[in-house]
């Protein structure tokens, strides 16, 4: 029996899920239960889990049955390419994901902990005070220079310049609607007409990858440096798997973290008495960075396409269909939460920890980039609550809003900012 689901035609489906994409899968959870089938337009369909034990047998088809490449594939490849790891499964994906794993476990990318300070401070320092901003468009210009300075390495301030003027447009256009949408078979066509946003991510994107392959061809004449292109240029990779590579970590990373960010302030400056408590008590920072986490996960699933039938309990998926955890719903199980609903960083200091806590999925596909996403949370949390202090203009929380593939603050966080005097220090 495969899983139950709404009846309703896909069409209607799909834009219940765009116009809520919190509360139609709390519907589908309050009268299906912890298993349920979503009909989206366009597309197989797909069965959501909500509690850890079934999003971990979903997590196991990835030793063989499922794949997470294939289900990002078409939206994802006219920017990273064929190269991916994002995108590639099987030994292929394999071969990528071991050279990739090296330079961003947690001890390697700790040694980026003052570059990321360093460039948060020179961001926060440009910040508007005393006036309503979008913190997360902030986070983002954050997130994005560690990404070229600290992933791709780039020193020079022209190139760098140029890459912060192109790869926001890159990202705008490449993941609008009209480009990661439009059929495999009718990008050749569209590409022919100039005034479309499929040629124009063209453009953009051939601009990007003039200034990466340049980049590489410097780097190959003068090897080392401790940034992850150095890294990446030390194994057997082509210069076209690392261009792959490099913009597949500045997809998967930059958006996610910083609305991770974005998320963290919108919280914790509702909450006094978590506020003032951080930014020093390292293990309560650390804390409360993976209790936004859960309360607001960023990514709300982790599919996987299914090229075999998975049995789950009663039911089976069929081959051909997604099925994958979402996540806000794994993350508010009280079976694996004690008080779900409250915000307790408590629950991560000391123990081990659950196995449905997953903002970062799970699996082999578990994010690559999950450590260095952490450390630049706590990083940047840090350099601004020393500098500024921030307060939401309007106490009630923001709600959630989809924004490509991440559930974001529906008004960005709007917060203002004053300085702080005296500056607080470490
Ligand atoms: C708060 C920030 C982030 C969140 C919430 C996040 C979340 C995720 C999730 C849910 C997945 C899918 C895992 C699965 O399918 O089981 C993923 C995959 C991935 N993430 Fe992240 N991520 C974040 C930051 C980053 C950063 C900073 C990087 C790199 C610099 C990165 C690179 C990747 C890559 C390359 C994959 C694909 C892994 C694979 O398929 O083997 N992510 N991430």
């Amino acid at each position: 029996m495969v899983p139950p689901g709404s009846k309703l035609p896909p069409l209607v489906q799909t834009a219940r899920f765009m116009a809520d994409p919190v509360g139609a899968f709390e519907r589908a959870h309050r009268r299906y239960g912890p298993i349920f089938t979503i009909r989206y337009t366009g597309f197989p369909p797909e069965v959501y889990v909500t509690t850890a034990e079934l999003a971990e047998q979903v997590y196991k088809t990835d030793q063989g049955g499922g794949s997470a490449g294939a289900a990002r594939r078409d939206f994802l490849e006219p920017m990273v390419g064929a190269h991916s790891v994002l995108t590639l499964d099987g030994e292929p994906w394999w071969q990528h994901r071991k050279l990739l794993n090296p330079p961003l476990r947690a001890k390697q990318v700790a040694g980026y902990a003052d570059d990321i300070a360093a460039i948060a401070a020179e961001k926060i320092a440009t910040w508007p005070l005393g006036r309503p901003f979008a913190l997360r468009e902030r986070m983002q210009e954050i997130t994005l220079e560690i990404i070229v300075r600290l992933i791709f390495g780039i020193r020079d301030a022209g190139r760098l310049a140029r890459l912060r003027a192109l790869l926001p447009r890159l990202i705008e256009v490449g993941g609008g609607m009209s480009v990661a949408m439009l059929p495999a078979g009718l990008r050749g066509p569209a590409s022919r007409v100039p005034f479309l946003p499929y040629a124009r991510f063209l453009r953009l994107r051939a601009a990007v990858d003039a200034i990466l392959f340049d980049e590489i061809a410097r780097r190959r004449a003068n090897p080392g440096g401790t940034d992850v292109l150095g890294r990446l240029l030390e194994t057997e990779l082509s210069d076209q798997e690392i261009r792959d590579e490099l913009i597949t970590l500045l997809i998967a990373g930059h958006e996610t973290t910083a609305t991770g960010l974005a998320w963290a302030f919108e919280r914790v400056l509702r909450m006094p008495e978590v506020l003032r408590r951080l930014p020093d008590d390292e293990p309560y920072l650390d804390a409360v960075v993976k209790e936004v986490l859960r309360m607001r996960p960023v990514v709300y699933e982790a599919p996987r396409l299914l090229d075999a039938p998975l049995r789950l309990g009663d039911h089976v998926i069929p081959a051909g269909w997604y099925a994958g955890p979402y996540i806000p719903l794994v993350h508010r199980d009280p079976a694996a939460f004690a008080e779900p609903a409250r915000f307790r960083p408590e629950r991560f200091l000391g123990g081990p920890q659950s196995r449905a806590w997953m903002p970062f999925g799970g699996g082999r596909r578990f994010c690559v980039g999950a450590q260095l996403a952490l450390l630049e949370m706590r990083v940047i949390i840090r350099e601004v609550l020393h500098r500024l202090e921030l307060t939401a203009p309007d106490p009630a929380p923001e709600a959630r809003r989809l924004t490509n593939v991440t559930l974001a603050p529906a008004k960005l966080t709007r917060v203002i900012a004053r300085a702080r005097t005296p500056a607080r220090t470490p």
